[in-house]
């Protein structure tokens, strides 16, 4: 076990991506932000526009804790997962005097699971805490040639496995090594630091079986009515959507047919088809149509923007 951690560390010195920003802060709600927005988006799109943007906007927990909810959705505009945003925000106003430093506290705060809570502390405050996200789990499934193991398992062998020393160092070197070597395909067991303890290099794709993700095809009709350049959205109710702006639903009538384009969200893949609409029944807020970037709008309203 001694070897194999040394042997990470050596190898983390030279290979880990130690210049991305929220490794180079130990300012606890950049870290937290980070670890949320990291959660189902790319690395780059964070470190090279929304981190930043964000924390341009929102430099502290206190200033988002007092901004407007509609600001909040704003800046994550384009990320998906809106809850994300909203429980961020929840999180801001329930930690005016900043965030707690235990995994217990943290996940008694929205938005905050087993492995956020652990990547804070161990990223943020170097606590001697396991972490364990997709990437890491795999190198400990492969390491420790652990076929099906339960939650728990991984997380009690990910916390055998932690270097006491270098908690911080040993887990983001073990997240590096999940996503440059050890890849879910023809991972790189001759570039691996712990090919030599590895007791899974022999089969290692055994370990990576993943559910295929289930697309749903679905149709969405749109209404686009714009009075003197303003265009009228609705709050939305949708779980997925919940409090963004959205176009408001509507029958379609093929005279006033405008425009259609696929969008893929999540797990749907969805034809948007936009009616042009006179009148419009519903309660709505009339956004002004050059002003979109500042509206809590996800990036299919702002597709259809450009068929308006
Ligand atoms: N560094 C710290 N946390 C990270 C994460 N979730 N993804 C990539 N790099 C990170």
């Amino acid at each position: 076990m001694k070897k194999a951690q040394k042997a990470l560390l050596e190898w983390y010195e030279t290979h880990g991506r130690h210049e991305l920003p929220w490794r180079l802060t130990d300012n606890l709600y950049h870290v937290y932000l980070s670890e949320i927005m990291l959660q189902q988006t790319q690395v780059n799109r964070v470190r090279d526009e929304y981190y930043p943007q964000f924390l341009e906007k929102f430099p502290s927990l206190k200033i988002l804790a007092n901004a407007h909810q509609d600001d909040v959705l704003a800046a994550w505009s384009g990320l998906g997962y809106y809850s994300r945003a909203r429980n961020l925000h929840k999180t801001a106003k329930l930690s005016l005097d900043g965030l707690p430093q235990t995994t217990k506290e943290l996940m008694e705060l929205p938005g905050i699971g087993e492995y956020t809570a652990s990547a804070v502390c161990s990223f943020g405050l170097g606590q001697n805490v396991p972490v364990v996200d997709t990437n890491i789990a795999r190198v400990i499934k492969r390491h420790f040639a652990l076929l099906t193991p339960k939650v728990k398992t991984l997380w009690q062998k990910a916390q055998e496995f932690v270097n006491v020393k270098e908690p911080r160092s040993h887990n983001l070197a073990l997240m590096d090594l999940g996503s440059l070597i050890c890849l879910p395909k023809n991972p790189k067991c001759e570039e691996c630091p712990l090919e030599s303890s590895c007791l899974g290099k022999e089969e290692p794709e055994i370990y990576t079986k993943t559910k295929k993700t289930v697309y749903e095809n679905m149709e969405l009709f749109l209404g686009v009515c714009i009075k003197d350049n303003k265009i009228a959205l609705e709050t939305s109710t949708q779980k997925m959507y919940k409090d963004m702006l959205v176009l408001p639903n509507v029958e379609p009538i093929e005279e006033n047919f405008i425009a259609e384009f696929k969008h893929s969200y999540t797990k749907y893949k969805i034809i948007v088809k936009l009616y042009n609409i006179e009148e419009i029944t519903q309660d709505v807020r009339w956004i002004d149509i050059n002003a979109f970037s500042d509206a809590p709008i996800s990036s299919l309203t702002k597709k259809a923007r450009k068929f308006i």
